[in-house]
């Protein structure tokens, strides 16, 4: 094969990037240790990251002009199983990167999280902020950046890390915490169960998967020199009264309580590196995001109203 996109990971943003990225000019392969469901007219071949022979033979086959690795853990996932999520996220970030620079890959583009700003994600940190994570998850993927950068230097791999905000909008609710609870108040209002929608009073930024996935797709295929670190979020908080009132407009035959948590943010993540370099511009409104995941769960036959 002679150019392609091998995507890693066929959770919840690895799906919405390969539905960018099918059916356009160039086949699209997902890499995937577990048997997941891939969007139609991608290639799927099942592999762990953390395989580096493996992983460069599928390199070596596909010879990719990107590749977009998401595999690994996050959310109750990456905090329950924490030896495994070091060594995913950290280790097999950096096969990935050590097999792309070995086999020539133009571009690597490694989905980071807003969790390596830790105790400085408060004032809405820009790209030069330093990292203090506070989470095991986030010294991960902080330590997953460092391994990638040392992997690909002195070689023809130019690295993107983007720093993604909290996402929601993945199928089943899977990924992270925050996609999590939004499915679980969701699945409940559409069963016809009151809700306790339980997010904090300051605000909370929620990025849609499809609006993250489309700064993943401009990394990997448009800009002409991506940065090395590029925040991605929504431009904007949601209150916890922002997000009831939205829950009671989508489910009106349900009650809504609004519980108002600490923990919140005053500003939402920079965008302006990714805005003025990738074009980037979030679309998607937490009252079109959450439309878009309650038609989906009804359309699955998932909940009965
Ligand atoms: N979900 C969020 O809120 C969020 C926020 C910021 C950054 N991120 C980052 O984005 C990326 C994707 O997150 P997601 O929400 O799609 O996660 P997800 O849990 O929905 O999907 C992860 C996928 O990786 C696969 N995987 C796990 N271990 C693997 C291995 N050893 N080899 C091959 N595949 C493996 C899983 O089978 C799964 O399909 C992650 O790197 C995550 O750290 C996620």
């Amino acid at each position: 094969m002679t150019g392609s996109i091998v995507v890693t990971g066929c959770g919840g943003l690895g799906s919405a990037v390969i539905a960018r990225l099918a059916g356009g000019a160039l086949p699209v392969v997902v890499i995937d240790n577990a048997e997941r469901e891939h969007p139609a007219g991608a290639i799927g071949e099942r592999c762990d990251v953390r395989d580096r022979a493996a992983v460069t033979t599928l390199l070596r086959r596909y010879r990719p002009v990107a590749v977009v690795h998401t595999a690994g853990l996050v959310g109750d996932a990456a905090k329950a199983q924490p030896a495994l999520a070091e060594s995913v996220n950290v280790g097999g970030t950096a096969t990935v990167a050590a097999a792309c620079a070995d086999t020539g890959v133009p571009r690597l583009v490694i989905t980071s999280s807003l969790a390596v700003y830790g105790t400085r994600l408060a004032a809405g940190p820009a790209e030069d902020a330093p990292p203090a994570p506070r989470s095991h998850y986030g010294r991960t993927k902080l330590a997953a950046e460092l391994v990638a950068a040392t992997a690909v230097q002195d070689s023809s791999t130019a690295l993107v890390a983007m720093r993604l905000a909290g996402l929601y909008g993945g199928r089943d609710g899977q990924g992270g915490w925050m996609n999590a609870g939004l499915d679980a108040m969701l699945r409940a209002g559409a069963a016809g169960h009151d809700i306790d929608c339980a997010a904090p009073a300051t605000g909370r930024e929620h990025l849609h998967v499809d609006d993250a996935a489309d700064a993943v797709r401009l990394a990997a295929l448009r800009a002409a020199d991506p940065p090395v670190v590029v925040n991605v979020g929504a431009g904007r908080l949601d209150s916890v009264w922002e997000l009831a009132a939205v829950l009671r407009e989508l489910l009106p035959a349900v009650t809504v309580r609004a519980r108002p948590e600490p923990g919140g943010v005053d500003r939402p993540l920079d965008i302006t590196l990714a805005s003025r370099v990738l074009g980037y511009r979030p679309l998607i409104g937490l009252a079109a995001g959450l439309r878009r995941m309650l038609e989906r769960l009804r359309a699955s036959s998932q909940v009965t109203r």
